[in-house]
C-alpha cells in the first residue's frame, strides 16, 4: 500500500510516498523561507498562494523519482490542522480531490501527531510507551504516548512556544527568519558567561512552560548592555542556554513522573544541536533511551504526514468526500486510538 502524504500547514510544501512494505520511498520539500524573509515572518496569504504554485510540480517530481504512476497511489493523507487556514486548504483540497479522482481513500491528519511520530521513520524506531517533547513554532508540549492516538498532555506552553520565542528574539537581534537556526549560528560565536537568562517556571512544580518573558529579558539586556563587542552573540547564547536548560529540566521532571524509559524529541526546535546534546546527556544520566528525527524531519515535511496517513488508513480510517480542515485542533481531543495488534 503506497500512501501519498501532503504537508501545507505553514511555510513548507512537503510531499512524500510511504509504502507498507518498503517504508519511506521518497520525499520532496519546497521551503518558502526566502519568500517570507523580507517580511520577517510568514505572511499567510502568500503562503497559501505559493503552496498552490508548488504542490503539483513537487508531486510530479516525487512520482518521477520513484518511477510510480498516479495509479500506484493507494491512499492520500494531508495535514488537516492545526495550521494556517488558507495553507491547510490547499493541501486538503488537492489531497481530497486527487483521492476522489483515483477512487482511493483519504485521511486528514493532525500536524503535531505527525511531528510526534516522525522519530518512527528512523532506525531504530522507539517502542511505546514514550515521553515526547514537541517543540515547534506553534507548540511546546510534553506528551505521554502510550500508542498511536493514545496521548496524555502533561504540560504545555502558557504563552509563546519555544520556536516562537526563538523567532521573536532573533527579530530583536536583527537576525533573519526563521530565528531558530539564526540564533544558534550567532550563539556559536559567543564565548559565553556574560549574561544569564532566567529558567521560567522551573522554581515551582508542574510541567507547563512560559517563554515570552525571555524575549522581554532579551530586550532589556540589549538596552542596558555596555556596548562591548560581541554582546549580541552573548545574548543569543544566553537565550539559547535558557530555553534548552528549561526544556531539559521539564523533561527530567516528566521522566520522573511517568517512569518511562524512552524520550523522543520532535518539531522544528528539535533540530537545535545544543538541545539535542543536552537531552542526550539527560538520557545517559537517567539511563533512558533518546530518539530524534533526522534533521530534515525535525521541521515540517511530507514524510511524517505520509507515515501517519499510512498508519491511519491501514487501520481503516478514512474520510468522506466532504473534507474539512481544523486550524485550531488540540492534540488531546484526538479520541481515535488505533487497535493494538
Ligand atoms: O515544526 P516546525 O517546522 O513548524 C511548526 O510546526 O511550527 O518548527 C518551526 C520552528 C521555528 O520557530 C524555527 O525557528 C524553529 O522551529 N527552529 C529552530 C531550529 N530550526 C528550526 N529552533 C532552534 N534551533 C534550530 N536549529
Ligand atoms: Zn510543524
Amino acid at each position: 500500500m503506497n500512501i501519498l502524504g501532503i504537508e501545507t500547514s505553514c511555510d513548507e510544501t512537503g510531499v512524500a510516498l510511504y509504502s507498507g512494505d518498503g517504508g519511506l520511498l521518497a520525499h520532496r520539500l519546497y521551503s518558502q523561507v526566502a519568500l517570507h524573509a523580507t517580511y520577517g515572518g510568514v505572511v499567510p496569504e502568500l503562503a497559501s498562494r505559493d503552496h498552490v504554485r508548488r504542490l503539483l510540480p513537487l508531486m510530479t517530481e516525487l512520482l518521477e523519482h520513484t518511477g510510480l504512476a498516479r495509479t500506484d497511489i493507494h491512499g492520500v493523507a494531508y495535514t488537516a490542522g492545526p495550521g494556517l487556514a488558507g495553507a491547510l486548504l490547499v493541501g486538503a483540497a488537492l489531497g481530497r480531490g486527487l483521492a476522489w479522482a483515483l477512487e482511493v481513500p483519504a485521511v486528514g491528519v493532525h500536524h503535531m501527531e505527525a511531528h510526534l511520530l516522525a522519530p518512527m521513520l528512523e532506525d531504530p524506531a522507539p517502542d511505546f510507551p514514550f515521553l515526547a517533547l514537541l517543540v515547534s513554532g506553534g507548540h511546546t508540549q510534553l506528551v505521554a504516548v502510550e500508542g498511536v492516538g493514545r496521548y496524555r498532555l502533561l504540560g504545555e506552553s502558557v504563552d509563546d512556544a519555544a520556536g516562537e520565542a526563538f523567532d521573536k528574539t532573533a527579530k530583536l537581534l536583527g537576525l533573519g527568519y526563521p530565528g531558530g537556526p539564526a540564533i544558534s549560528r550567532l550563539a556559536a560565536e559567543a564565548s559565553g558567561g556574560r549574561y544569564r537568562f532566567p529558567r521560567p517556571m522551573t522554581d515551582r512544580p508542574g510541567l507547563d512552560f512560559s517563554f515570552s518573558g525571555l524575549k522581554t529579558f532579551a530586550i532589556n539586556t540589549l538596552r542596558t548592555q555596555d556596548g562591548a563587542p560581541g554582546h549580541e552573540a552573548e545574548i543569543a547564547r544566553a537565550f539559547e542556554e535558557a530555553v534548552v536548560d528549561t526544556l531539559v529540566i521539564k523533561c527530567r521532571r516528566a521522566l520522573e513522573a511517568t517512569a518511562y524509559h524512552r524520550l523522543i524529541i520532535a518539531g522544528g526546535v528539535s533540530a537545535n544541536s545544543r538541545l539535542r546534546e543536552a537531552l542526550a546527556t539527560l538520557a545517559t544520566e537517567r539511563g533512558v533511551e533518546v530518539y530524534f528525527p533526522r534533521l530534515e524531519f525535525c521541521t515540517d515535511n511530507g514524510a511524517m504526514v505520509a507515515y501517519l496517513g499510512y498508519l491511519r488508513l491501514a487501520a481503516g480510517q478514512q474520510e468522506s468526500a466532504a473534507f474539512s480542515i481544523r486550524p485550531r485542533w488540540p492534540l488531546d481531543t484526538l479520541d481515535v486510538p488505533l487497535p493494538e495488534d
